[in-house]
């Protein structure tokens, strides 16, 4: 059943009223100044809705992992200048969260002006999802909106505890679409559906693949995680990372998957990472004994291209090398290429967030992809099939 939406509300509910917005503000910082303000840009057009409809905007995140308790490190404060930098409408930033002063602040908006309080997790209670608290944040708005997808897979106070308290509880605009997006590339694809899932781990990735497998047409892996696979295919896999306690998972998954499953038939190697100058391709099955697969070779990059060419539908989710450190980016690069491509011809490209997303913007193609997740962890838990908590609370469309 779809989620209600602030564009679901009457003009009479948003004029005057305190909208408490759940965002994911959690974004990185080099000392006091935000270094990649894509998760503020993507929250705007909620933002912007809101405002335009003479709502007092009040923004709850997190920012960090401080254990519940203030450290300045991780205050809000750089967060909300940049917000001021970005935003058309006027910004405001108190250095509490919750308690009769913030309480009073939120009434004292002016209509159509934003007020963002401090870190949620400088409150013990909110990651434990405490029910008092939860109380007291609902004091903070007269109705809902969590726009935070990239949070939206933990059951906290301000993520999903509030949502009980405090009705109606809406999705904002980039929930809708991370839900749109991935929902439809799960559920409703078109085909051939193409999943490439990559990165380091196989252990991360294993509740993701079985979850897949049934819905793709192919599943291409890459990243250090295909060598588990080299592994229990009986191939050499020299100093590469393999997670020896999952090589009979990754036997088993590849007895299920059959054909569906593809994993690289050449790599690049090198001595180790910071020896990447020395990277070369070989065949799967010539990894040298004293070298590690960095990246997937230049066949299976070409052939990865050429799927991806051929597909409706593709989710990726985890680089193919080491992108950081070329030339163990190509791999990355070449799919990350295709799908600019592919998007240009029609086919619905997503890439979920955390290190793939990272990727694509350091590319510069992320601006080329159908939708780039803002959700890390979020964005696979929901790719698993599993429950996001900060979801299910909202009320439905009726
Ligand atoms: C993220 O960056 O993935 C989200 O903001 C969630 O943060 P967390 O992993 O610290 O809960």
């Amino acid at each position: 059943m779809p989620k209600m939406t602030i564009a679901d509300l009457a003009p009479s509910a948003l004029r005057g009223r305190r909208a408490l917005v759940r965002v994911d503000f959690n974004v990185p910082l080099d000392g006091s100044r935000v270094t990649d303000d894509t998760r503020i840009t993507a929250a705007l057009p909620t933002l912007n809705g809101l405002v335009k409809g003479g709502a007092k905007v009040v923004l709850l995140s997190h920012l960090g992992r401080p254990k519940g308790a203030p450290e300045a490190k991780y205050s809000l404060a750089p967060v909300a200048a940049r917000l001021t930098e970005l935003a058309t409408f006027p910004v405001h930033f108190l250095g509490e969260t919750i308690g009769d002063a913030a309480v009073a602040a939120t009434h004292a908006l002016a209509n159509g002006s934003v007020l963002l309080l401090e870190n949620t997790r400088f409150l013990a209670g909110e990651e434990k999802n405490d029910d008092a608290l939860a109380t007291e944040l609902a004091r903070l708005g007269d109705f809902y909106v969590n726009d935070a997808f990239g949070t939206a897979h933990r059951a906290h106070a301000s993520t999903e505890g509030v949502a009980r308290h405090l009705k109606p509880a809406v999705a904002g605009l980039l929930m809708q679409k991370e839900l749109d997006y991935l929902g439809d590339a799960l559920d409703n694809p078109k085909r051939p559906f193409v999943a490439i899932l990559g990165g380091s781990k196989i252990s991360g990735k294993i509740d993701v693949i079985e979850a897949l497998l049934p819905k793709v047409d192919a599943l291409l892996v890459g990243g250090a995680m295909a060598c588990t696979f080299y592994r229990a295919m009986g191939l050499e896999t020299g100093k590469s990372l393999v997670e020896t306690d999952r090589v009979a998972m990754a036997q088993a998954l590849i007895d299920k998957a059959g054909s569906v499953l593809i994993v690289p038939h050449d790599a690049t190697v090198a001595p180790s990472i910071d020896a990447a100058a020395k990277a070369h391709a070989v065949k799967k099955n010539e990894i040298p004994a004293n070298e590690a697969m960095l990246d997937i070779g230049p066949e299976t990059a070409a052939s990865f291209a050429r799927a991806i060419a051929s597909a409706k539908t593709v989710v990726w989710n985890g680089p193919m090398g080491v992108f950081e450190k070329p030339p163990l980016d190509a791999g990355t690069l070449a799919v990350a290429k295709a799908m600019a491509a592919a998007t240009k011809k029609g086919v619905t490209t997503i890439v979920g967030g955390g290190d793939s997303a990272a990727a694509v913007t350091q590319f510069g193609l992320d601006g080329d992809m159908s939708h780039v997740s803002t959700g890390g962890g979020a964005s696979l838990e929901f790719l698993e099939g599993k429950v996001l908590p900060g979801v299910a609370i909202l009320d439905e469309r009726t």
